[in-house]
């Protein structure tokens, strides 16, 4: 696989970009959004390119790095990409989600100004309105240690994104209709690696050398398992955190997750594969890409490896085993520093549960019995041009308080600088996934059944991973911690993504009285302007 570097330089005036990390270097990425014909399971449809590219291409960046990023909207219809992971620090305006920023109108631009600070790992960008996601527009984001840092494995031989998900032959528009029309999605058609289905993708290797992936799950709703025939993997890294490096025969990454394996190519030099299938489906879906081996004497042989299917405890165990080497470094030296998540008293506990049901006879989800509706403007303008109306904090309580599925444009108030308890329960019997923008959470307990304060005993407190989504199996429940250090307006929501469509997400306005810029920037000056807050003025360019 080509890695793929689109980075134009622009005429960038200096006064735009004035806010962003001065003193670290720029990168500029010119990308142009069309939809045009692609076939990844054979079958001709439209897709979301960037730059003629499908999936978009990667971004490549190194800690504290300014990512400026000029998004032209070349779609007859409003787009907005939203960067999974990449934690915008007192910056939820570049957000890209509806919540804090303004749609591209079709044929026009919107340059984001982002800055990876004190973030190092893998991580990915998507199209986040209009059920987008469905149709491409996504691509792997990396974000690199500075040269002085040490990582805590010798340099691969080479370093590949892997984009896994489960794909449908109807396009987005179809499959937003349907959801619009009240029904749920299907059951998908198959799954992509790297925008290829079955055979399609490759990965080429030298014998006796090592290699890193840096898997995403971009897909829509299926938890998957990777794994590659005769080669066993280590897990090094998760979402921004140095794991112990544990070696498995197969990862399982639930949707909007990212982790980064290693492997050598330690067989017989030949053909293998890689095999990537649905897990807790009664149906399992599995594609196939192909590692090559330079040396290779044949192609693939036998069948694809097989994984694990509906076995839940295998996947509740793997996550367990997933630990932060405590000795690693992070986007800094030494990542512990003086703070220890598992020190700190939590000030407030959110309990939150997933449910589906009906409302006015079609298909919603919710969270606590809110099933968001957007506003007629962006929550974080309301906020910037003080407009009332739009939303009421409140509107989404603490913990389920049982009761029917409600709309509502749900927004949850917390303090800056709380530290806080989120407990996901789950009493379905699906496997969720839950995201949180702005942020990335230590996951410090998972278990089956409710939840109680007793659970807390079982709590690591020691060496939990931090990560920006996790999955919670079904009837069971997920707790986090999460420091909230960064300012904003920032989207809870479930990578299902036709849930997430459908209502299952909410805001967490992190707030303070202050207006110092060293809590939050100002809105950016190129700040897209829309709804209520039409005609109102950012600042003077
Ligand atoms: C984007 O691509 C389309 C189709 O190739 C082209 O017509 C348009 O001029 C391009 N826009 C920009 C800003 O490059
Ligand atoms: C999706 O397919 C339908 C026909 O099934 C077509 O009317 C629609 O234009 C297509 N959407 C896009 C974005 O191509
Ligand atoms: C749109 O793109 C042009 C260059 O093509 C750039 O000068 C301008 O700042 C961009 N507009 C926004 C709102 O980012
Ligand atoms: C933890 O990180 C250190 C580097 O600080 C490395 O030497 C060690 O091998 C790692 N341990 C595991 C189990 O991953
Ligand atoms: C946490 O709470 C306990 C019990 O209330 C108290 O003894 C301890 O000092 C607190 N720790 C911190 C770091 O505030």
């Amino acid at each position: 696989m080509k890695l793929r570097v689109a980075v134009t330089l622009l005429c960038a005036t200096a006064a735009l970009f004035a806010i962003a990390g001065a003193d670290s270097p720029y990168r500029f990425f010119d990308w142009n959004v069309t939809f045009g014909d692609i076939y990844p399971l054979g079958v001709r449809q439209t897709g979301i390119l960037i730059n003629g590219q499908f999936p978009g291409p990667d971004i490549h960046s190194v800690t504290n790095d300014n990512l400026i990023i000029n998004v032209h909207n070349s779609l007859n219809e409003p787009f907005l990409i939203s960067w999974n992971g990449i934690q915008q620090r007192r910056n939820s305006y570049e957000d890209g989600v509806y919540g804090t920023t303004c749609p591209i109108p079709p044929g026009k631009n919107f340059t984001y100004i982002l800055q990876v600070k004190d973030q190092i790992g893998s991580f990915f960008y998507f199209p986040s309105l209009a059920f987008h996601k469905a149709a491409g527009g996504f691509g792997g984001i990396r974000i690199l240690s500075r040269p002085r840092i040490p990582v805590p494995f010798p340099d691969p031989a080479g370093d590949y994104t892997v984009l896994i998900g489960d794909w449908y032959k109807s396009n987005h528009t179809n499959l937003k209709a349907r959801l619009d029309r009240g029904r749920k999605l299907p059951f998908p058609d198959g799954i992509l690696i790297n925008g290829r289905g079955p055979g399609g993708a490759s990965f080429n290797v030298e014998q006796g050398k090592t290699y890193r992936l840096r898997i995403s799950n971009v897909g829509l709703e299926n938890s998957l398992n990777f794994r590659i025939q005769n080669h066993r993997l280590t897990l090094v890294e998760v979402e921004g955190t140095h794991t112990l490096q544990t070696t498995y025969s197969s990862i399982d990454l639930h949707v909007g997750q990212s982790c980064s394996v290693l492997f050598t190519a330690d067989q017989p030099a030949k053909d293998y594969y890689v095999a990537v299938s649905t897990r807790f489906t009664s149906r399992v879906l599995t594609s196939t890409a192909i590692l090559r081996y330079s040396n290779s004497a044949g192609p693939v042989s036998g069948p694809p490896p097989g994984g694990p299917t509906i076995q839940i405890d295998w996947s509740l165990n793997q996550a367990r085993s997933i630990r932060k080497n405590l000795t690693a470094s992070g986007p800094r030296p030494n990542p512990q520093g003086s703070y220890h998540y598992g020190l700190i008293n939590t000030t407030r506990t959110i309990i939150l549960a997933n449910s589906a049901g009906q409302v006015n006879g079609k298909q919603r989800y919710a969270v606590n019995s809110v099933s968001f509706v957007p506003a007629d403007t962006p929550l974080k303008l309301a906020d910037y041009f003080k407009i009332g109306g739009v939303y009421h904090v409140g509107s989404i309580s603490d913990s389920p308080r049982g009761g029917k599925i409600y709309l509502d444009t749900s927004v949850m108030q917390a303090d800056y600088r709380a530290f806080v308890e989120i407990v996901f329960q789950n009493n379905e019997n699906i496997v969720q996934s839950w995201h949180l923008d702005g942020y990335n959470f230590f996951v410090v307990g998972m278990d089956g059944g409710q939840w109680t304060p007793a659970s807390r005993r079982g709590y690591n407190l020691h060496d939990a991973v931090s990560r920006c989504t996790t999955q919670v199996y079904p009837k069971s429940w997920t707790a986090v911690y999460v420091a909230l250090d960064n300012v904003g307006m920032w989207n809870l929501r479930s990578e299902f993504w036709a849930r997430q469509y459908l209502g299952q997400q909410f805001y967490l306005r992190v707030y303070t009285t202050s207006t110092s810029l060293r809590d939050e920037f100002l809105i950016p000056k190129n700040a897209l302007i829309c709804g209520r807050a039409s005609g109102r003025r950012t600042r003077p360019l």
